[in-house]
């Protein structure tokens, strides 16, 4: 066993970072890339990107799928918030623009695809239910995306039904949260009953055995955990009030593929 100390800012950065209008983004960006070479001003976080790019070049999906918008800064959510109530109004804009300060767009792990055309709508992309696009949406979560904003489930999100619209959690939480048809509010919601040290959300792919759990931040600046020295293991903040921490050991149960 060996003691394993976390810094309680940390809460607000990790792939599992929960940012809505009730959780602000306050962490800061980190390691942008670019998301594909054909639109290098399209960012998205570096580890996030490497998971984007394995999963397009699979289905070959940059031939006809477009970065329309990643990583963000909080000046550019307020100008396009801005320019959408001029233009669209006020129930457009809070259906489908993030108030600024609350967008996944600047945690660089949210990017927005849209069907490569001629004219491509800028905040609400073309990204359908059928052909390719439908193929990267079912491929999606072995890379680790989830499509954030899901139809049916408005009054969780608090945004409309965006099919553009994927968020990187990694893997195993986005093939979890596509089994139990959890979005992420939902999601960070659920681990919470498997407290850390106590009981764990246990998922087997791959020859893995993943057991995720949630550890609430202590008082002060810093957090402590106990980890067995056999396991890999990783942490991140969910933005509210701790850590998930996802323990990965092999297992010998039947083999089942993954892409991480
Ligand atoms: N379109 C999403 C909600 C955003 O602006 O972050
Ligand atoms: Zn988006």
């Amino acid at each position: 066993m060996k003691t394993v100390t976390l810094q309680n800012k940390k809460i607000n950065s990790g792939s599992l970072i929960l940012v809505n209008k009730s959780y602000p983004f306050v962490g800061e960006e980190e390691n942008l890339s670019p998301a594909c070479g054909q639109a290098p001003s399209v960012l998205i976080q570096y580890r996030a990107g490497i998971f984007l790019s394995n999963l397009m070049n699979r289905i070959d999906g940059w031939r006809q799928i477009v970065p329309v918008s990643g990583w963000r800064s909080k000046q550019e959510q307020e100008e396009i918030w801005n320019d959408s109530l001029l233009k669209n109004g006020q129930e457009f804009t809070e259906k489908y623009v993030a108030v600024p300060g609350c967008s996944e767009h600047q945690t660089g792990l949210a990017i927005d695809l849209g069907l490569k055309q001629e004219v491509i709508d800028f905040i609400c992309p073309d990204f359908p239910y059928s052909g390719i696009c439908q193929i990267f949406r079912e491929m999606a979560a072995g890379y680790g995306f989830v499509q954030r904003y899901p139809k049916g489930k408005e009054s969780v999100t608090g945004i409309g039904h965006e099919p553009w619209h994927f968020r990187y959690v990694g893997v195993p939480h986005a093939m979890i949260m596509k089994q139990e048809n959890l979005v992420l509010e939902e999601y960070i919601a659920f681990i919470r009953q498997y407290l850390y040290g106590k009981k764990s959300y246990d998922f087997y792919r791959g020859g893995h055995k993943f057991s995720v759990a949630y550890l609430k931040a202590d008082k002060g600046e810093k957090t402590e955990f106990l980890m067995e020295d056999a396991f890999s293991c990783s942490v991140s903040g969910n933005n509210v009030d701790g850590f998930v921490i996802t323990k990965r050991c092999k297992c010998g149960r039947r083999r089942e593929r993954y892409a991480g």
